[in-house]
């Protein structure tokens, strides 16, 4: 049977009818066909893929072009998931003109289904340019590493009213402007929730508590891919680290000891 694909209005639905959205992180075909047959809703080719994949200390180093090669990866392995696609820090805060160029050639040239992009009022009319032609855009308030350098911590931030305020007038701005969905990261969930309940959009949080709409992890944090990344936030779901270090290690010693490949294991 073909899955049924899930699309923006889906998620309208699925908050509508109380129904929690699951969005995970991939940027790669393999690890994107296995979360989309496990059943997820939404992809998210993050710009973390600057951290996780390319080791990077922060998400300002990845490229629109890294971006475009791991979303077309991930679009390959995907049957029913909505994809969303990080526009790069670079390839949308100069101009709108840029932004909407940007999000064209991640619509064009990977097949995904939506651009997510960091920011409220300030963005606002790159929004408004790549709404106006026909790419689905997610927001993203609250946490946003693109400006780690201006914020100067990880830390969890709209816990003063002033920013709170900003974040939920922000929260409005994308709303009324036509974008489909908005991530909400590392803020109270209290403030969270006024929002998830204030706009008629999905809400997904990250460390933003247990009201919103539905939830986002980055694969290597719920996988435990990565041991050093353990915020309060993170619900880690695997311990991959240990059974892949041991697999490696076995791996090696038979090499080294001359017991692979073994009589059957060559032609
Ligand atoms: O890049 C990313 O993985 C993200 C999530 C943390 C929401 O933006």
């Amino acid at each position: 049977m073909v899955p049924k694909k899930i699309t923006t209005h889906i998620l309208q639905n699925m908050k509508a009818n109380g129904e929690r959205i699951s969005m995970i992180t991939a940027y790669d075909f393999s690890f994107a066909r296995l979360f989309d047959q496990a059943g997820i809703d939404v992809i998210l080719v993050g710009d973390s893929a600057s951290n996780v994949m390319a080791g990077h200390e922060t998400t300002l180093p990845i490229t629109l072009d890294q971006m475009i090669y791991h979303a077309s990866s991930v679009i390959r392995g995907v049957a029913r998931s909505l994809v969303i696609v990080d526009l790069p820090f670079g390839s949308y805060q100069s101009n709108s003109k840029e932004a909407l160029v940007s999000a064209i050639r991640i619509m064009k040239e990977t097949g995904a289904h939506g651009v997510k992009l960091e920011g409220g009022e300030e963005v606002l009319e790159s929004v408004k340019r790549i709404l106006a032609a026909g790419v689905p855009v997610m927001g993203h308030l609250g946490l946003t590493p693109q400006s780690i350098y201006k914020f100067g911590t990880y830390t969890v931030r709209a816990k003063e009213e002033m920013e709170a305020n900003k974040l939920k007038s922000d929260a409005l701005l994308l709303e009324e402007t036509g974008c489909f969905a908005i991530v909400l990261e590392k803020i109270p969930a209290m403030l969270a929730k006024e929002v998830a309940e204030t706009v008629r959009i999905p809400v997904i949080g990250i460390g933003a508590g247990k009201y919103c709409d539905g939830q986002v992890l980055v694969m290597h944090d719920l996988l435990g891919i990565n041991t050093e990344f353990k915020p309060r936030f993170l619900r880690q779901y695997l311990n991959l680290h240990e059974p892949i270090t041991q697999a490696v290690q076995r791996y090696i010693k038979d090499v080294k000891s001359n017991d692979f490949p073994s009589e059957q294991e060559q032609y």
